[in-house]
């Protein structure tokens, strides 16, 4: 069985493009494959972040995990500050890392540019990614189109160290989907829809209320041309919400574009909110279910202790390769 591991950060409420891009993939892959996915927290702290938002967003997120369709008895679902081995590993690997591959990650400069103090966790971020993936031998990430080169990363860190120091990690594949990878903003299709975007007309939240989604799409951008056509690169804005309707209502773009033929952006974007808001109904009523259940620290305890078995024994291997003298914990067993 494949071994999958993947993290979302927990720095605002998911929007429909962490949906579309990345959890609905962890929900398929949990039948076939050894799944463990990650709450990344200490992600989450390359920015600044408000204390008390950031501890209720890691349980929002836990929530909506299992929400949307995982289930704790066949995937590991965990908090990534609980099994320590992921920030000593991510320490190993910083040493690894090269100041030059760094600094030509592609996110970090979207993240840093302009701002004036910007945190040195947020420059070493992909090293800690790195050590997610790499503590639990992934063979498969299961990402959107912009974490590929975070994967590619992670994938000459691991070469480098099994070159380097002896065979040790398998080198993980990134898992990108063929569409939907990369939904973009509603009020801008040249930015990727996101979270933590200022404005919240941008992005469709997991948790809108359907009004909020109807008033959201209804402002959306789009163009002069009042055609529903697919066609990224002339028209980019209608055409990531024709992705959007055929991703959540499950028929093809061409089935899309045949069923609006003639129509104009009114009835469309009107569906489309329908499409977006009966996805969703079910997602926020299991969502208000578990979130104040004492289950879910539970399922997070659980699957904590399950993470750490299995990073614990990859650190060990690594400490051991690196000629680093073993500690208690490790020699007794
Ligand atoms: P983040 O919100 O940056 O922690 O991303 C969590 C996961 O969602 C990653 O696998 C991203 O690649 C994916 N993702 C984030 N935003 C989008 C988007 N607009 N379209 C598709 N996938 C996305
Ligand atoms: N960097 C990822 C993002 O912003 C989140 C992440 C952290 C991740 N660790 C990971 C994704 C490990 C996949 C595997 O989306």
């Amino acid at each position: 069985m494949k071994r999958v591991l993947s993290g979302i950060q927990p720095s605002g409420v998911l929007t429909i493009g962490n949906y579309i891009g990345a959890m609905r993939q962890f929900v398929a892959l949990q039948h076939e494959a050894d799944c463990f996915f990650c709450i990344v927290d200490l992600h989450a702290l390359t920015v600044p972040q408000d204390p008390a938002a950031l501890h209720r967003q890691t349980l929002d997120l836990a929530a909506l995990y299992l929400a949307v369709g995982l289930d704790p008895k066949k995937v590991t679902l965990f908090v990534q500050s609980h099994v320590p081995a992921h920030a000593e590993l991510g320490w190993l690997l910083q040493c690894l890392a090269y100041f030059g591959e760094m600094s030509r990650m592609t996110q970090f400069k979207e993240k840093s540019a302009g701002k004036e103090s910007v945190s040195v966790g947020l420059f070493t971020y992909p090293a800690l990614m790195a050590a997610d993936i790499l503590l639990y031998q992934a063979d498969l990430v299961p990402v959107g189109e912009d974490q590929k080169q975070h994967v590619e990363l992670t994938r000459d860190l691991a070469e480098r160290f099994n070159h380097r120091f002896g065979e040790t990690f398998r080198v993980p594949e990134p898992l990108i989907p063929k569409v939907g990878a990369r939904i973009m903003s509603l009020d801008d299709p040249t930015k990727k829809m996101s979270k933590s975007n200022p404005n919240p007309n941008s992005y469709i939240s997991l948790l809108d209320p359907p009004e909020v989604i109807q008033r959201k799409i209804r402002r959306a951008v789009t163009d002069s041309e009042a055609e529903v056509r697919y066609d990224p690169e002339r028209k980019p804005a209608v055409s990531n919400l024709m992705e959007i309707y055929s991703q959540l209502a499950g028929i093809s773009l061409e089935e899309v574009a045949e069923r609006y033929r003639g129509k104009g952006y009114g009835v469309f974007k009107q569906d489309l909110a329908e499409v977006v808001v009966s996805a969703l109904a079910p997602i926020q009523e299991r969502y208000r279910e578990l979130r104040e259940s004492p289950e879910l620290l539970r399922i997070l305890d659980e699957g904590a202790e399950k993470a750490a078995a299995v990073a614990e024994a990859t650190l060990r291997t690594v400490k051991e390769r690196m000629g680093l003298v073993l500690p208690a914990r490790y020699r007794q067993r």
